[in-house]
């Protein structure tokens, strides 16, 4: 047995000490940073692989914004894989594998095809993939026979302008805007569809200067992957559906298992950045790293909704996790993503003056637009349902997933929850929540004189505070309306 002597400090036991600071507009701050080895962010944030926060539309929103998403892993193993081929799909100058309906397909599949996918327009091949026009919602819209065949409805290809596969950006775009279309089918020179240019793409693609993107133009995205030696089958399918890094995701990382999947997660995709977690400790870094990791998540029952520090006696006072394991990141120069615990910005830019690289959010994203769920009312006030993932319905529900059945309300007595179900406010889109903590950390950098991440790690200095200081921080001594 071990006693330290020295407490272990946590976000609200301390506060930053303002320095002297050079930095005259907080858009003079740089907030671009690592989320691992390999793949840089314009904003330090990910979004939790938790099920009520992470699925495709928190993801690519993340990746919009600057960020990273990652698909949380309570899901079937093909529905995991349909997310992310929805975020690598959603934005790209070309996508590269369209959509598309046979020559005999009639008006009604069009219409259920386009209404599936959420598109509004299909190309039409022949059998050797050969373009024979592009049918669009409006050519199905009042079209009153849906037996109609769609070759009668559709521009044929002798009036479709379209594009060869070394099109540039510059190239579509004109093309777009002198023809006054949407869309550009790219074609070989066997005529043979090869993707599909769209006006809506590229004009996203400039409403979004920060998204983290793939060489290739795409949004980025993670996977989150269970320990068992089944995950592999996961693993692969995230991958071939373009997952950019697979997150090793346990609640005690620093475990053999979890060590070992690292690994052979690391060996089997060379080209993909791994992530492991969750630790606690420098140690737990070393392993993690030893074994293979681009990044390391930590954070041990410092969650929102975390209930693992009282059913089990353990964790880390999470700001001394993050200050531990950072340094011992940093020496192996690897970055360390803070997960859990984040209330607020001025929680984010400790987490990331403690050392980290970025942080995850759980519940503070939980209640917006883009996370997983519909809105609920109580008492007039609109929320959003956010559970641990060790919680007890979560448990139930991966085992159902799992078995493909119901368990038995009997056997729900053999869970050991680590996590509970509550609600958050439903707060709207993600982007406004992001903005407003983005400006905090600015503005938060900027206090310690720190223009980029990494000179707030040289210059941040914290002190320790009382219950008093503590009292003295929030908005005291007055009624609030
Ligand atoms: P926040 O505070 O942002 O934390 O909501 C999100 C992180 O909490 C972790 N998590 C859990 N930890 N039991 C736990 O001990 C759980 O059931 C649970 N579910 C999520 C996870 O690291 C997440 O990113």
């Amino acid at each position: 047995m071990k006693l330290r002597h020295d407490a272990a400090l946590t976000f609200d036991d301390v506060l930053l000490v303002p320095k002297r600071s050079p930095i005259r507009s907080r858009q003079a701050v740089n907030t671009r940073t690592q989320f691992s080895r390999n793949i840089a962010l314009a904003i330090p944030i990910i979004s939790s692989n938790m099920d009520t926060v992470t699925e495709a539309a928190m993801a690519r929103a993340m990746a919009r914004l600057g960020g990273l998403g990652v698909i949380h892993r309570f899901m079937t193993v093909e529905r995991q894989a349909a997310e992310i081929r929805r975020v690598k799909r959603a934005e790209g100058f070309m996508v590269e594998r369209p959509y598309n309906l046979p020559a005999s397909a009639t008006v009604q599949e069009a219409r259920a095809r386009m209404d599936e996918h959420h598109i509004g327009g299909l190309v039409v091949t022949g059998p050797q993939d050969e373009v024979l026009g592009l049918v669009t919602s409006r050519d199905v819209m009042f079209e009153r026979n849906p037996n109609r065949p769609v070759l009668e409805v559709m521009t044929p290809r002798d009036r479709l302008v379209v594009v060869s596969e070394d099109a540039t950006l510059e190239t579509a775009r004109e093309m777009l805007h002198q023809h006054r279309i949407e869309k550009l089918p790219v074609l070989d020179e066997h005529g043979r569809l090869r993707g599909l240019i769209t006006a809506q793409d590229i004009a996203r693609l400039e409403q979004w200067p920060n998204a983290t993107k793939d060489e290739r133009g795409r949004l980025r995205v993670a996977a989150a992957i269970g320990v068992r030696p089944s995950d592999m089958d996961r693993a692969v399918a995230c991958v071939n559906a373009g997952a950019d890094a697979l997150v090793v995701d346990i609640a005690h990382g620093h475990s053999d298992n979890a060590l070992d999947m690292v690994r052979a997660l690391k060996q089997r995709f060379p080209q993909v950045d791994i992530i492991g977690g969750n630790v606690a400790t420098a140690e737990g870094v070393r392993d993690m790293v030893e074994a293979g990791a681009d990044a390391v998540k930590v954070g041990v029952g410092a969650g929102s909704i975390c209930i693992t520090r009282i059913v089990t006696g353990f964790g880390v006072p999470q700001l001394q996790a993050v200050l531990e394991c950072a340094e011992a990141g940093r020496a192996l120069g690897v970055p360390i993503i803070a997960d859990g615990g984040i209330r607020a910005s001025g929680d984010i830019t400790k987490a990331l003056a403690a050392g980290a690289s970025t942080v995850m959010l759980g519940s503070l994203l939980a209640g917006t637009d883009e996370a997983p769920g519909a809105s609920v009312v109580r008492n007039g006030q609109r929320y959003k349902v956010v559970r641990g993932m060790a919680s007890l319905t979560a448990n139930i529900d991966r085992q159902e997933i799992e078995r493909g059945r119901e368990v038995d309300p009997d056997d729900w007595e053999q869970v050991v929850p680590e996590g509970v179900e509550a609600m958050v406010p439903a707060r709207g889109p993600v982007k406004d929540i992001v903005h407003q903590l983005v400006g905090g950390v600015r503005s938060g950098l900027s206090y310690a004189g720190a223009a980029t991440i990494a000179e707030l790690w040289d210059k941040a200095e914290f002190v320790p505070i009382t219950a008093a200081g503590r009292a003295e921080s929030g908005a005291h001594d007055v009624a609030m309306r």
